[in-house]
């Protein structure tokens, strides 16, 4: 413990760091070992956690601090990392993860320019080039950013900025400008939404065109409704193809969305947060078809390639406008270096965390191979859940199977028709049933105004028997 004298450094003592970083690696790998005894999902009351937090007055030592923590914080967790979290995008603190974030915590750097941290940056942009090999794409400039909502809102300034509006410059209030929009699919993520609005174009400036049987962007009607649009006078500025959507892993036709933006000089973004680590995959590469005329492209390592929350790529072809949008360098920014990135030059903020280290280690301790068959893994998985549900009576496969993502929901049929209230209200109960269980956490969407379960598999420990435990589950529901 530190004396309370003046001079003494916050950490004096590096044999009591020792036995501390002993003692909390202890408590993670204790916590991996039991992690599949936890309920998934949190069982607490709002407040309680903050209500029972220990109060930070005086010294305490870690050993304490640990008891608090495994009594007081861990009940309140909802387990990311347990391999039946099949919410959401299930994610991975894998192990070469964690210690890719300790190593970066403890370097401490803010890669805000290369002299501030040469190896920040340029563990980065090798990083990302190899990323980009290992995932089948061109080598495009790559910026790590916190989540792929930031990275659309970048990739989106600088669509702006290709508009030759100068809006860096004059901003958009009191201008005689063409109203200015963007589109995606009805399946597209919130993000756009976000983006649309921070970006000054309002919701209104996003056109959500309705998709295909299959959820998938429409290239005919996104051709009519620009069609329609560019006759009103709206300039089409950007659209957004989603290989891989939020709700049912749906793989926009890239290929005939770009051409369509192509006829009227429009922006291309993919949204690949998701799906793009699919791509690791030969078989799957299929999905970047088209990728020549795209300008720009997100995919989350932190979603599907087993690296720790937070950690999202922005690849796009033409860096130039995305520094053009945002480059800005105050007196005490400039330096003399020459032929280097800095990466503050590239988005909004300034200081940056050293990403690229974890996701570094991530990709060298796994290797390729074990990473494709992993990925390989969850996709197999998914495909066979989605045909022993299928088989299963009162349960309907609510979209066309796609990467890791299965979507089905109870049927009730009465004389041969489905009722539609009855089968909401079953596919929510047993929504609840599989959640309540502990055993298992699965997220719901809305297909076409259908209340659908749905399940994302992708923690890096997902098994399938952890999967099976989800089919007894809703077996269990189905013989009540
Ligand atoms: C397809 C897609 N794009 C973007 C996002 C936003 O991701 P982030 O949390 O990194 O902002 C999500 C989130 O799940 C998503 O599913």
């Amino acid at each position: 413990m530190n004396p309370l004298s003046p001079d003494t450094p916050l950490d004096p003592d590096f044999e009591e760091f020792r036995r501390n970083g002993h003692a909390v690696i202890d408590e993670v790998v204790r916590y991996f070992q039991e992690i599949r005894d936890y309920p998934v999902l949190a069982d607490v009351k709002p407040g309680e956690v903050a209500r029972n937090l220990r109060r930070p007055e005086g010294e305490a030592g870690i050993s304490e601090l640990l008891d608090h923590y495994r009594a007081t914080i861990l009940p309140g967790v909802t387990h990311w990392n347990h391999p039946r979290f099949f919410a959401y995008f299930a994610i991975t603190g894998s192990q070469a993860g964690i210690l890719g974030e300790l190593l970066s915590a403890a370097l401490n750097v803010n890669g805000m320019l290369w002299r501030t941290s040469p190896s920040a940056t340029e563990v980065e942009e090798q990083t990302l080039r190899w990323l980009g090999e290992l995932l089948g794409l061109p080598p495009w400039f790559g910026i790590i950013n916190d989540t792929a909502s930031i990275n659309i809102f970048l990739a989106l300034a600088a669509a702006r900025e290709a508009t030759g509006l100068d809006i860096r410059t004059r901003g958009m209030a009191g201008r005689d400008l063409p109203p200015m929009r963007i589109y995606c699919s009805d399946q597209a993520h919130s993000s756009v939404d976000k983006a649309a609005i921070a970006l000054g174009f309002g919701l209104d400036g996003l056109r959500r065109v309705s998709s295909d049987r299959e959820l998938r962007l429409d290239p005919v009607r996104l051709r009519e409704e620009i069609t329609r649009d560019v006759a009103a006078g709206i300039l089409p500025m950007a659209v957004i193809a989603t290989l891989g959507t939020t709700s049912t892993a749906a793989v926009d036709p890239l290929e005939e969305v770009a051409a369509v933006a192509e006829q009227h000089g429009m922006w291309v973004h993919v949204d690949a947060a998701y799906g793009g680590a699919a791509a690791i995959l030969e078989e799957y590469r299929w999905i970047w078809r088209g990728l020549e005329r795209v300008d720009s492209l997100v995919v989350n390592p932190h979603k599907w390639l087993f690296t720790p929350i937070d950690c999202s790529v922005l690849y796009t072809r033409k860096p130039e406008l995305l520094r053009q949008t945002f480059s800005l360098i105050p007196e005490y920014l400039k330096t003399t270096d020459e032929g280097v990135t800095n990466y503050m030059d590239f988005g909004l903020q300034l200081g940056r965390r050293f990403r690229a280290l974890k996701l570094w280690l991530v990709l060298s301790y796994y290797g390729a191979e074990r990473l494709r068959a992993r990925v390989g893994d969850h996709i197999r998985y998914a495909e066979r859940l989605a045909s022993e549900l299928e088989s299963l009576r009162g349960i309907e496969i609510a979209a066309p199977q796609s990467m890791s993502v299965v979507a089905f929901r109870r049927i009730v049929r009465v004389d041969g028709e489905t009722d539609e209230a009855a089968s909401e209200l079953e596919t929510q109960e047993l929504h609840d049933h599989i959640n309540a269980s502990g055993r298992c956490f699965v997220s719901h969407t809305r297909l076409r105004d259908q209340l659908v379960i749905r399940v994302a598999i992708g923690n890096g420990a997902t098994v399938w028997s952890d999967v099976e435990v989800l089919l007894d589950l809703v077996r269990e529901f189905g013989d009540r």
